[in-house]
């Protein structure tokens, strides 16, 4: 490949894996499989092999991933929590086990273990009792999850035995067993919520969860698999396995100590057969070099130990016949053509439904009708079709024609150019549409009105009470009480006071939040949750919005083309308009939050000095004195009016607070005076 061709590439697979990062750790919503991922990492990382000076600092090689959020307290681990090197091939385990053997010019043993498909948590005991849980974060610095973890059943407050090192960091994985998964979405389906894609998903969700008492009644598990501790020797992982057994914690008992290759093949064989009859899920096996001396020796690289690799399973294919195409309308009027399919279980579940995501899909795969086709599953809820067996097709089977109209209100679709997608042009009174700019608007995100889901807003539809957003505000009382819907056994259920009073009160609640979410929340397009932001802060209040310029649009950081026409366009429909002026009574239209703040606040224009060391980060404290409207000083003198005193300040800088009669405060002080954990 030419380098010219390459840089291009290289942009290409960087923007597309950051951005698929970004769903799998930030929003836990992946959209593509664990494979096709790593298949576009692996060809980012062969490009820039062959060429070295054209790897992005943002290319997804060059760090190890993040999944912080900033509700919680951020902790530093004591040692990193990196990830293992991986590979999808038989041969790569072969090279790996020569190559061990290469450096340390001797045959080891290894303990293969399951890989584990949940999320990684660094656990802390003291004197045999659990003090902290971290997640993995970015590797260096995670998320104190002490309170959640401490949740989770099968997790030992207190060590058993005598023997445990005063400081102890163990290793493990928390995961969702498949039969807690299914009922956890079952439930979630019947509260009109989103369910979770898989039970990895489930896992970071529960564990990030605010509110630990949601994750006590949730059934985490966890598998423990590594431990550290510079107080005892450890001299091999099968007995570390054996230790952490002995203390309590609890271990799978599926790892092998394996001699050869063959044993090691052996291994990854059963399990990869045996895989789907586990209550849980894994997604390969991890080889370990056994012996922790010969572990020091091999060492690490800046991402993985050398001493260990994943092999991952590619995921399970079945094949099944399709029933029928069914085309469902989004909030934005695109169609997805989904398939039905005669049941089969796969990976733990009955499928009974695949994405076939466009038209463009259907015509690729070469789709007719009583098709015997190929499913996956990957990161998404409903599974893939992958190929289609043309071996059983019956003959003349029609070809799958991609529908010409609307399955809800009969208008005839449109293409647009350059895209994929067929769209409802009947945006105004197609329902679909109308209930899903609802939902968009009620969603996390936008208004956060949680005492609404897609089932509520489907009676409020049909009842005639809610057609746009603003509609949600003239709701009362005596309209909600008593009304009827059909639940899925075909009983009908009536909303009753508390349900009705909650809408209410999160319909009530909404009003004050911010208008960058509400901006999210008109669902305009390309206006996603950070341009909302962005437009936010350079036009500050709606009419700004609505009377910019194109011009003046594309000068905003990050804003181009595109969004600028979209708003532009949106701003030009009445309807819209009207909406805005309908919601205008009720809700933010102006970015009033940050000199509110300021102006109210009793730190305002008060100067900070942080000395010491904290369990939040500094960038963090720093942050929020500023936003606070505190200015923040470097050295102590008369025109200080707070030291913030970590632990560890240095003796003068105390000392020379009292002289000058600074008023020197804790962190959790600090917390107190300005509202911040
Ligand atoms: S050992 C330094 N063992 O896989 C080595 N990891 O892709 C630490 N995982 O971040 C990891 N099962 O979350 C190890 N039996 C197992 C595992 C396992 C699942 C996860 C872990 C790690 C990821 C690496």
């Amino acid at each position: 490949m030419k380098r010219t061709e390459a840089e291009k590439k290289i942009h290409k697979l960087v923007s597309e894996l950051n951005h698929h990062n970004y769903l799998y750790y930030v929003k836990n919503d992946p959209d593509i499989s664990d494979y096709d991922f790593d298949q576009l990492l692996k060809e980012l990382e062969s490009l820039e092999n062959e060429f070295p000076e054209l790897i992005l600092p943002i290319s997804p090689t060059q760090k190890v991933g993040k999944d912080i959020t900033k509700e919680f307290t951020q902790t530093k681990h004591l040692y990193p929590m990196l990830s293992l090197d991986n590979t999808y091939s038989e041969e790569e385990i072969v090279e790996f086990d020569n190559r061990v053997q290469k450096i340390l010019e001797r045959k080891v043993d290894y303990v293969c273990e399951l890989k584990f498909d949940g999320i990684s948590i660094s656990i802390t005991y003291v004197d045999g009792v659990f003090t902290k849980a971290v997640t993995r974060g970015d590797g260096v610095i995670g998320d104190d999850v002490t309170a959640n973890v401490k949740t989770i059943r099968s997790l030992p407050l207190k060590l058993m035995g005598t023997n445990h090192p005063h400081n102890l960091e163990i290793r493990g994985e928390i995961y969702y067993p498949h039969a807690g998964f299914e009922k956890l979405n079952d439930e979630k389906l019947k509260k009109g919520e989103k369910p979770f894609a898989n039970p990895r998903n489930a896992a970071s969700g529960t564990v990030k969860t605010q509110d630990s008492s949601i994750v006590a009644k949730r059934p985490l598990a966890l598998f423990s698999y590594y431990l550290m501790s510079s107080e005892k020797k450890l001299n091999s992982q099968s007995e570390n396995l054996e230790l952490l057994k002995s203390w309590g914690l609890p271990v799978s008992d599926s790892s092998c100590l394996c001699k050869d290759i063959k044993e090691i093949m052996d291994f990854i064989h059963l399990w990869d057969q045996k895989r789907s009859m586990l209550p849980f899920d894994i997604d390969g096996i991890v080889l370990k070099v056994n012996n922790v001396e010969d572990q020091e020796e091999l060492g690490f690289t800046s991402k993985y130990p050398r001493w260990a690799i994943s092999y991952k399973f590619k995921a399970e294919r079945k094949s099944t016949e399709l029933v029928s195409i069914q085309y469902q309308v989004g909030r934005t009027g695109a169609i997805t053509p989904v398939a039905n399919l005669m049941p089969v279980f796969l990976a733990g579940t009955t499928v009974k439904r695949a994405s076939l995501h466009n038209a463009d899909v259907i015509n690729e795969l070469d789709l007719h009708a009583h098709d015997h086709v190929f499913i996956e599953k990957g990161g998404e809820i409903i599974p893939k079709i992958v190929g289609v067996d043309k071996s059983k097709r019956e003959e003349n089977s029609a070809k799958i024609e991609f529908t010409k109209i609307c399955p809800e209100c009969k208008s005839n679709l449109i293409r647009k150019e350059g895209e994929a997608a067929y769209y409802c042009p009947n945006e105004k009174e197609c329902p679909p549409q109308i209930k899903g700019r609802i939902e968009h608007f009620i969603s996390k995100k936008a208004l956060n009105i949680n005492s609404l889901g897609e089932g509520k807003i489907d009676l409020l539809f049909n009842n005639n009470l809610v057609k746009t957003p603003a509609d949600l505000y003239k709701l009362k009382y005596e309209d909600l009480i008593g009304l009827e819907k059909k639940v899925d056994s075909g009983k009908k259920v009536s909303l009753k006071e508390k349900s009705v009073n909650n809408i209410l009160k999160g319909v009530e609640d909404s009003k004050t939040i911010s208008f960058a979410k509400v901006l999210f929340g008109l669902g305009i397009r390309f206006v996603g949750e950070t341009v909302a932001k962005k437009l936010v802060k350079h036009f500050k209040t709606i009419d700004n919005i609505i009377t910019a310029q194109y011009e003046d649009i594309i000068t905003v950081d990050e804003i181009g083309e595109k969004i600028a026409n979209s708003l532009i366009q949106w701003c030009s429909d009445k309807e819209n308009i009207l909406l805005i002026d309908n919601l205008r009574p009720y809700v933010q239209f102006e970015d009033t939050t940050e000199q509110e703040k300021e102006s109210n606040s009793p730190i305002n224009q008060k100067t900070f000095v942080i000395s010491g060391t904290f369990d939040l980060s500094r960038d963090l404290i720093k942050q929020k004195i500023e936003e606070n409207g505190g200015k923040i000083s470097s050295s102590i003198s008369k025109k200080t009016d707070y030291l913030v005193a970590g632990e560890k300040i240095g003796p003068s800088k105390l000392k020379k607070a009292e002289d000058l009669k600074t008023k020197i405060i804790s962190l959790e002080a600090l917390k107190e005076i300005i509202k911040f954990d």
